[in-house]
């Protein structure tokens, strides 16, 4: 439980972004806000006043809390995209083509350019909005040198399944889970199965240390190679470097923000987990929309982050102006995800058939969902955005 006195110390996470956009707009509801309690502001405090501010013990303390989380060698990173750019590099991916989904953030596509790669797309299931071995298979080419799944909105794909399916391809898997810190899989914790798996803190992530990045490594020497490509290509503690770098590390503001965040992830997603069964039971009843993905059958062991809580649109047409009539009453949505075919230079890179990302995507509407929002608030943008779909629907 957050004390009264941090919450509302908090600028409103929503306004903040408005203003560094030059908008003027404050949300009564936010779509998403980081959870800072008085903890995380000792932790990074106590950087400051060390004035050891990079490569010191907040670092290596986050490194060693995710190692211990995911079982095996984890490495930070300034981002989430840095940290796809760095697992691709370490893996030798410098060409050819890389498959990842088309319904997704563009963040994905942007790295494997950067590793000048190029992106083959390929479509996602429609239960999950996550991409399978089914997916994967229908988008090979002889040109593919590694393969990126997204863990989209917090939901694992089948990552044992796709690990043996790449082994038998012979190519290695980085799993983008930027938005899946918390969830588990047969009581597996997701980030401990790819051959690498990258994580994100951007503030609407489960955890957040403004921005920041982990790479969860398969093995000692990839976790090394990681690290000397995020350091300049230095090869130990001297001045020494060897190939390719860059700076791609993090603060120990960063870090100790993060490591406090990180002993409360379980109670965060737990938080997450509870709003969301809130607002799957008072969506059941209203007709023309559905969860998405589709809530599986509780499995045992089984655990999502709920990155996002996103709902489908029964008709395309309805989602400009229910989110325009939203915003007018504070409340914030958010369009996740476009297809990242729809924009250049992705418009022209190879893809198979993506029927269920273009029948999906402009159906997805993201409702507010972080672990500040209030069950009362949830309660009044269902009741809100049952009023006014059911104005629409007679409309359009
Ligand atoms: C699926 C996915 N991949 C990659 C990223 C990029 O992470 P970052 O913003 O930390 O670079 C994000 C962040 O929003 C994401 O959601």
């Amino acid at each position: 439980m957050i004390p009264v006195e941090d919450r509302a110390s908090i600028p409103d996470h929503a306004t903040a972004t408005a203003a560094a956009a030059g908008a003027t707009h404050h949300w009564r509801i936010s779509l998403s806000s980081p959870d800072i309690d008085h903890h995380d502001r000792a932790a990074v405090d106590a950087v400051l006043r060390s004035g050891r501010l990079a490569g010191g013990p907040a670092t290596e303390q986050l490194e060693q809390l995710a190692s211990d989380t995911f079982g095996r060698p984890t490495v930070s990173c300034s981002s989430g995209t840095a940290g796809l750019i760095l697992a691709l590099r370490a893996l030798g991916v410098s060409g050819g083509e890389v498959i990842t989904p088309a319904l997704g953030f563009i963040a994905t596509a942007h790295a494997i350019r950067a590793v000048g790669a190029m992106p083959r797309f390929c479509d996602v299931d429609p239960e999950t909005l996550c991409v399978g071995v089914e997916q994967l298979e229908a988008a090979w080419s002889d040109d593919v040198r590694a393969v990126i799944p997204v863990d989209l909105l917090g939901v694992q794909v089948p990552i044992d399944a796709i690990v043996e399916w790449a082994k038998h391809r012979g190519v290695p898997v980085i799993e983008d889970a930027c938005e899946a810190l918390g969830t588990r899989q047969g009581g597996r914790p997701c980030g401990a199965s790819a051959d690498a798996a990258v994580f994100g803190f951007y503030p609407n992530k489960i955890i957040t240390m403004g921005e920041g990045g982990l790479v969860s490594c398969r093995d000692q020497a990839l976790a090394d190679r990681v690290r000397q490509l995020a350091n300049q290509g230095r090869t130990g503690a001297g001045f020494a470097f060897e190939g390719e770098g860059y700076n791609f590390r993090l603060t120990e503001m960063q870090a100790a923000l993060g490591g406090s965040q990180w002993r409360r992830l379980d109670s965060l997603v737990e938080r997450r987990q509870d709003l969301a069964h809130k607002y799957l039971e008072r969506i059941e009843s209203i007709s023309g929309i559905c969860a998405a993905p589709t809530p599986a059958i509780h499995v045992e062991g089984d655990r999502r982050s709920w990155f996002a809580f996103v709902v489908l649109l029964e008709d395309p047409r309805w989602r400009a102006p229910l989110c325009k009539a939203l915003t007018e009453q504070g409340i914030e949505t958010g369009l996740y995800f476009p297809s990242i075919v729809s924009f250049g230079p992705y418009d022209q890179a190879p893809a198979a058939a993506l029927l269920c990302t273009e029948q999906r995507s402009p159906r997805m509407l993201a409702l507010p969902l972080h672990p500040r929002l209030k069950p009362a608030q949830i309660d009044e943008v269902v009741t809100t955005l049952e009023e006014l779909l059911g104005r629409i629907r007679l409309k359009v």
